[in-house]
């Protein structure tokens, strides 16, 4: 995996996790790694820009 597209995978994983100003944190029993992962992946990929 790309080092960027990885770093972009740890910041969306940091904001989802913690939360941020009014986003609520999501646990893993709501959204799992690998659901988290795919959900980023699905947003970083060239079809989605
Ligand atoms: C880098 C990634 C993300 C950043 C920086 C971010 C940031 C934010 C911010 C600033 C808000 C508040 C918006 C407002 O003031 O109206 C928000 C709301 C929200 N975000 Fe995110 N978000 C990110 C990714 C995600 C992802 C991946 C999800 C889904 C798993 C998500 C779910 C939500 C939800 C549900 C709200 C609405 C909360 C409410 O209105 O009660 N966010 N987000």
């Amino acid at each position: 995996m790309k080092t960027m597209l990885r770093l972009r995978l740890l910041v969306l994983a940091t904001f989802v996790r913690t939360g941020v100003s009014i986003m609520p944190f999501f646990r893993k029993t709501e959204i799992s790694d690998k659901d988290l992962g795919d959900l980023g992946n699905y947003l970083s990929s060239p079809e989605t820009r």
